[in-house]
């Protein structure tokens, strides 16, 4: 099958699913989707989003300072002010949408407080906040007539003048998206799907490693895909791993355990019952997520445990239940009753901070292609992103790159003769194991030799052992008809030589890229772009 539109968006989280209902009012938007409609990292977001609403008590300068301190030096400055400042409009545009959020018994918002805020201002709707987003964007999108949505298609690759036979490398600086390859899991066929504008927005890759908040789809497919046709990613060190995630062994992905626990009152503690965050930081159990993340990290080295203890039990059982009522059911069904025990917790891979490297409306390095969300880097997170700052990202960038994208789209021509998908010579896999195994033994080495804390050693013998897994993983990719799980595993494997050969690049810790052969902060602050 091959598809013509005018605006095509990979990935049906808050950044794809809220272009695509601006964009549809100027033409035909197609989302592709590689699950269900609502699986995305949005629908898990717990904590809310972070925005000034209550301009007494906050202001956006101290959003800004939050974030900026947060971000340690790397982030863009203008493109904070924008996120902070378009914030309160794009909010509202979700509200109008039917997105709930909390409401004190005044009617006014009931604001949280996350690790790095210096203020309440995150909007949240329980502890369900991007489930709740994600609902009323989807009934939007349901049953408009210029939005068609394809589920269980999973983006293979970009199409650019690379398919019309043309030589394009890294220095090449009109390299052109004419839309994608995508297969459509429930038939093994792969369609030509071509676009006058495409908008990644698939998310994370929190499944390079095997610890992870992430849903199992959170696999770095825009990133891999963007890197092999040879645009720029940027930043791709800092890997943000979440200081509480449920400790519950065998359950895979973890369950997250929100910030906003913390900041509702929750405190960091030893199997024996003491505080230790005062010995890593003023703010205790409220620092930013790279300190708290790190000084869960050193006391579970210190004491050989596997967890530390988060616990909230000085809150009101009736407080705790009305903010986090998905959180103490879910302890509940592990036999922990979070009003009486203390919850177990150790960090997990998260966030991706880094990304598709994108200007200030949105555009990659490639022409017609823009990034959005997770998968993009856009400058607001800098080195460690803020709290909640993430779903406030992608609505101003969403807004951002409508505004751009609908100007002059229309003139985008697609050139003749882009080939269909070729699987010539290729066989059915008998050995579908072997991906499953290469997944796992990638996970280990990113585990194992790139977490929280680097080294030149271990990134050294991380990037060793990928490169004999990406030669394997690219032979049998070549020879086996494509499966989603292949793909996945390619793509994770890419993301993972990006992660380590950025890390290997920075010799400096910074935010959430601490290594002990370099531990303090550079002189010269650069980003890591290739
Ligand atoms: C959380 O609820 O702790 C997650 C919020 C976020 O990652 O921004």
């Amino acid at each position: 099958m091959t598809k013509n539109v005018d605006f095509l968006v990979v990935g049906s989280g808050i950044a794809g699913l809220s272009f695509a209902l601006k964009a549809a009012k100027h033409g035909k938007v197609l989302i592709v989707t590689k699950a269900s409609a609502d699986e995305s990292n949005t629908k898990y977001a717990q904590g809310g989003v972070a925005v000034v609403v209550d301009k007494k008590e906050d202001s956006f300068e101290k959003h800004i300072e939050d974030t900026l301190i947060a971000g340690d030096g790397l982030c863009d400055r203008t493109v904070v002010e924008n996120v902070v400042k378009e914030g309160p409009a794009r909010i509202r545009e979700i509200i109008d949408y039917g997105t709930n959020f909390d409401k004190t018994n005044d009617g006014l918002f009931d604001l949280a407080k996350e690790g790095g805020h210096s203020e309440f201002r995150v909007l949240h709707y329980k502890d369900i906040t991007g489930f709740e987003i994600e609902r009323a964007l989807l009934e939007q999108i349901q049953n408009h007539p210029n939005i068609e949505m394809l589920t269980h298609y999973f983006a293979v690759d970009l199409i650019t003048q690379h398919h019309l036979g043309e030589f394009v490398d890294k220095s090449t600086t009109d390299i052109t998206c004419y839309g994608i390859y995508a297969l459509n899991s429930e038939t093994g066929i792969v369609d030509k799907i071509l676009s006058k504008v495409t908008v990644m927005a698939s998310g994370g890759a929190g499944h390079i490693y095997s610890i992870t908040t992430n849903p199992t789809i959170a696999t770095g497919d825009g990133v891999a895909m963007v890197y092999r046709a040879k645009g720029k990613v940027r930043n791709m060190e800092f890997i943000q791993f979440h200081p509480t995630a449920l400790y519950n062994p065998g359950e895979y992905p973890s369950f997250l355990i929100s910030e906003a626990v913390r900041g509702f009152g929750g405190i960091l503690k030893r199997h024996d019952g003491t505080e230790f965050m005062q010995d890593y930081d003023p703010r205790k159990s409220l620092a930013p997520r790279d300190i708290v993340a790190r000084a869960i990290d050193s006391e579970m080295k210190k004491s050989g445990e596997d967890f530390v203890y988060l616990d909230v039990r000085h809150r009101k059982k009736a407080d705790i239940l009305s903010h986090f009522p998905n959180i103490y059911a879910k302890c509940l069904d592990i036999g922990l009753d979070m009003t009486k025990d203390m919850i177990p917790v150790s960090p997990a891979c998260h966030y991706m901070c880094g990304g598709i490297m994108v200007d200030h409306v949105g555009r990659s390095s490639i022409m017609r292609l823009y990034a959005c969300g997770e998968c993009a880097s856009t400058g607001l997170h800098g080195a460690n992103r803020l709290a909640s700052n993430s779903l406030l990202e992608a609505l101003v960038y969403a807004h951002r790159i409508y505004k751009d994208a609908v100007k002059d789209f229309e003139q985008n021509t697609i050139p003749e003769g882009i080939p269909d998908w070729d699987e010539k010579g290729v066989q059915l896999s008998n050995e579908d194991i072997l991906v499953t195994h290469n997944i796992r033994e990638m996970q280990k080495i990113m585990s194992d030799y790139v977490g929280i804390v680097r080294s030149d050693f271990r990134l050294d013998r991380a990037m060793r052992r990928l490169g004999l897994l990406y030669e394997e993983t690219e032979s049998f990719y070549k020879q086996t008809k494509l499966s989603v799980k292949l793909c996945e595993l390619r793509n994770l494997i890419q993301v993972s030589y990006i992660v380590v050969k950025s890390a290997m690049l920075r010799k400096e810790s910074r935010g959430l890229h601490y290594t002990t052969d370099y531990p303090e902060h550079a002189k010269v602050l650069e980003d890591t772009v290739f």
